[in-house]
């Protein structure tokens, strides 16, 4: 499909498919893709290995200009980098992922990085290329202009399943009742922080992935993207 260069947003709670949704829709598209949780979790991997203790709010907030990240916005092959190691797998292991969302809830983290994504996008547009971007707070705070949202649910069952599938590809252990617990603790703590909680913006296209496959759901956002962009 030949389209515009333009922001598409694709938010939603984990385990809802966005990731896999998102790089197949970018690649589509020949769009370029930014997946901001690897961000959060980038520096969360950072902050782990230099012992800082996540929950100390007011020592992460210090810190977080301090890793320099890098990240590629291949939809094939999506990399990110701190200090110049590629951290791509290890930031999607448990203790990761288990200390994620405290960092995230910091304000000057996401300043930080929403700064950041701000400007990877507005290079991207400059250049004449689409980007899908995907996170929690992608079509509320760091492109509210998007014109096109999309915000993908799933039940709570599928999204601990295909949560468990991705923890098992990292070699690690994981049963679908611990992922459940997992994914309760974080939706939880994403949606009830005080800044930018995951919410669904008001002119987001709400899409229940819960019945559909990969393919169901690649469809039906590449249908909203013509949707939108036919309209006069
Ligand atoms: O999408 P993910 O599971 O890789 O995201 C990891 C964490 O980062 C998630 O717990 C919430 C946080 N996050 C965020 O606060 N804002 C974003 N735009 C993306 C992710």
């Amino acid at each position: 499909m030949e389209t515009a260069p333009i922001v598409l947003a694709m938010d939603g709670p984990s385990g809802s498919g966005k990731s896999s949704v998102s790089r197949e829709v970018a690649a589509t598209l020949g769009f370029r893709y930014l997946d901001t949780g690897a961000m959060y979790r980038a520096i969360t991997w950072w902050m782990l290995r230099e012992g800082v203790d996540v929950d100390d709010a007011e020592t992460v907030g210090a810190l977080a200009g301090k890793p320099e990240l890098l990240i590629g916005t291949d939809p094939t092959a999506p990399t990110i980098s701190v200090d110049g190691t590629d951290v791509s797998a290890p930031i999607r292991g448990r203790e990761v992922t288990g200390a994620v969302s405290a960092v995230s809830a910091v304000p000057a983290v996401r300043a930080r990085l929403v700064a950041m994504q701000q400007q990877i996008i507005a290079g991207t547009l400059e250049q004449g290329q689409g980007i899908v971007v995907e996170g929690r707070d992608i079509g509320t705070v760091v492109a509210p202009e998007a014109p096109v949202k999309m915000f993908l649910t799933a039940s709570a069952d599928a999204r601990a399943s295909r949560r468990t599938r991705e923890v098992l590809d990292t070699g690690e252990n994981a049963t679908v009742s611990e992922m459940h617990a997992d994914m309760a603790r974080r939706d939880r703590l994403d949606s009830s922080r005080a800044a930018s909680p995951l919410t669904q913006a008001p002119d987001a296209v709400l899409l229940d992935t819960t019945p559909l496959d990969k393919d169901g759901v690649v469809a039906a956002v590449l249908e909203q993207v013509r949707r939108t962009l036919l309209q006069p």
